[in-house]
């Protein structure tokens, strides 16, 4: 059974800096998810945005001279102009600046107040700015005096002493590890399972509060204006101001509630922390279910095998890691998608540059899917007078001119066309998992296998010879035909991925550009007769010009 929505997050970004392949990665996941889910018939809310508060936000406003404010708009609007390139869908584009947040957390925070979950405390220890987190003085000697969840990028920290409000993880943990082992919150991939329940054998209350004198941007505590709120409690709380929570109208409220039991966070690793314990106590505290479900990705990694970030583009052209802007410049939207949708098999680290893509690129886009496209559609012209033959020898176009040879080419193209059929309808079924699953490998691992089942089809059949012989003329058409409807049946496994090129696909066919999952993942959809498109050109092969005029340190020809 299909689920009764799909309510996908990515998360929101801080306006430190500008966005690079490692911030769209998440939002293109995201955007990918809601594409299927949207193709199923699944209602679907999609959301993402920016994290406006904080000390880092805080610093970079003093750094260039301008207010937070002007920073977060600037910024703010380039994450949205950015992501609206990469043509993500998402429904509502949140900023934790807006007043229908600082409500929302505000409401929060004085609820967790009330019922005694926060208290005042001294604190005496290590702080990470960038990370705007507190840690334990062994963490950090064991990282070397240095942050311990980012020892080379923020280096050393320092130790501060500051009277500040905590809240009551320690109460809520054992409940939270109790119910994620009854599997109440998925964690995807599995493996991250333990790494949660071991985090939550090991908490420490949180610290939830900022002074002033230190950090101004944020929000207020409701009970005590001489601190804003600790950045993060503000943050998570994005995933469901958007959805209506704790608002004044009770048809928002409830709206909130039924997106809510459909929840699925994408993450990268280095917040896991913070999307399970932090967020489920939280959650806890606040009487709510867990979100339905954790999606945990690693990280794109530079040439180097650090993490990809807003301040490593160097290195040799060639082997280093595309800027977000660059990316879409030199491949176009569509493939720069496909590009980071399978940088990360298996969610695991993957390195990340030019040459690692463009081989990809090539060999599956442009040479695989994109050339059969081609191929098929220009013979369709060629020897079928560019109508869509029919899939049996016998309904062929030509049938009253072939009458006599018909019968004897009803051998049929054999056991080659039934496992085309049945690579291209393995696609579909892919599809239908994948609300399970999650898995966009084994969609797009589908695609490829449908790919090179059709090419030793093709080969094997050299419709392309047979064709001059009119005589043969009905099973190129049978045979041209199968190869098509593969392609179209395998271009819905495409579609959530390459979305622009697979309607310019479907235009040829004669399809609107939205597919309609049932009946179209059936097999037999095309109706012999019915008049093609021209050879679409999907995905052209890498460009050396456009990269070189696009990447002004690239060396002639490098790519
Ligand atoms: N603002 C917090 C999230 C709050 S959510 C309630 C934050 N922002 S971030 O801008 O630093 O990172 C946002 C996301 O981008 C994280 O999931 C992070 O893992 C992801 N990535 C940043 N660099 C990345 C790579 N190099 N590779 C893949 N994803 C990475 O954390």
């Amino acid at each position: 059974m299909p689920p009764e929505r799909f309510y996908v997050t990515t998360p929101i970004y801080y306006v430190s800096g500008t966005p690079h392949v490692g911030s769209v990665y998440t939002t293109v996941m995201a955007d990918v998810f809601a594409r299927f889910h949207r193709m199923l018939g699944i209602p679907t809310f999609f959301l993402t945005g920016t994290d406006e508060h904080g000390e880092k936000a805080q610093l970079a406003a003093e750094a260039r001279g301008i207010s937070p404010a002007a920073l977060c708009d600037e910024y703010s609007a380039v994450f949205r102009s950015l992501f609206a390139r990469y043509g993500v869908s998402n429904d509502d584009f949140i900023r934790t600046t807006e007043p229908r947040h600082e409500r929302t957390v505000a409401r929060v925070l004085g609820r967790m107040h009330a019922q005694g979950d926060l208290y005042r405390a001294s604190y005496e220890g290590f702080y990470c700015t960038r990370c705007e987190t507190f840690f334990t003085d062994q963490a950090v000697r064991d990282a070397g005096d240095a942050c311990p969840e980012q020892p080379v990028l923020h280096g050393k920290i320092q130790r501060l002493s500051e009277t500040n409000w905590f809240f009551r993880t320690s109460k809520y943990a054992p409940e939270l590890a109790r119910r994620i082992e009854a599997g109440e919150m998925e964690i995807v991939p599995a493996r991250r399972r333990q790494e949660v329940l071991g985090l939550l054998r090991d908490v420490q209350d949180l610290c939830v509060s900022r002074h002033r004198s230190r950090v101004s941007w944020g929000i207020p505590l409701p009970f005590d204006p001489e601190y804003v709120c600790y950045v993060w409690i503000d943050a998570l709380f994005n995933y469901r101001t958007a959805t209506g929570y704790l608002d004044d109208d009770a048809a928002r409220r409830a709206d909130d509630a039924a997106w809510w039991a459909h929840a699925t966070h994408l993450i990268g690793k280095d917040i896991l922390k913070h999307h399970t314990v932090l967020w489920g106590t939280f959650l806890l505290a606040m009487g709510e279910p867990l979100p339905r479900r954790e999606f945990i990705h690693g990280w794109l990694l530079d040439e180097r095998g650090l993490k990809v970030s807003k301040t490593q583009l160097a290195g040799a052209p060639a082997a280093r890691t595309p800027g977000a802007e660059e990316l879409l410049a030199v491949v176009g939207r569509d493939a720069a998608r496909y590009a980071l949708v399978t940088a990360m098999r298996g969610a695991e680290d993957a390195p990340f540059s030019w040459n690692l893509l463009r081989e990809r690129l090539d060999a599956e886009l442009a040479n695989g899917f994109g050339n059969s496209v081609n191929r098929v559609v220009r013979m369709i012209h060629q020897s079928c007078g560019g109508r869509f033959p029919g899939l049996d020898v016998n309904s062929d176009v030509n049938a009253d001119v072939n009458a006599d040879v018909n019968v004897r080419a009803k051998v049929d193209a054999g056991a080659r066309a039934a496992a085309v059929r049945e690579a291209a309808l393995a696609v579909p079924a892919a599809v239908r998992r994948l609300p399970d699953i999650l898995d966009v490998h084994e969609v797009l691992g589908a695609v490829r296998a449908g790919v090179q089942e059709i090419s030793l089809f093709l080969d094997e059949e050299k419709p392309w010879k047979a064709a001059k012989d009119p005589a043969n003329l009905p099973r190129v058409g049978a045979t041209l035909a199968t190869a098509l409807e593969a392609l179209r049946l395998l271009s819905l496994g495409l579609h959530a991925v390459c979305p622009e090129k697979m309607a310019e696909f479907r235009a040829v066919l004669g399809l609107g550009a939205e597919p309609c999952f049932e009946p179209e993942s059936r097999w037999g959809l095309l109706a012999a007769g019915a008049p093609l498109g021209q050879p679409p050109g999907l995905f052209p092969r890498f460009d050396d010009a456009k990269f070189a005029a696009a990447v002004p340190d690239a060396a002639p020809g490098a790519g």
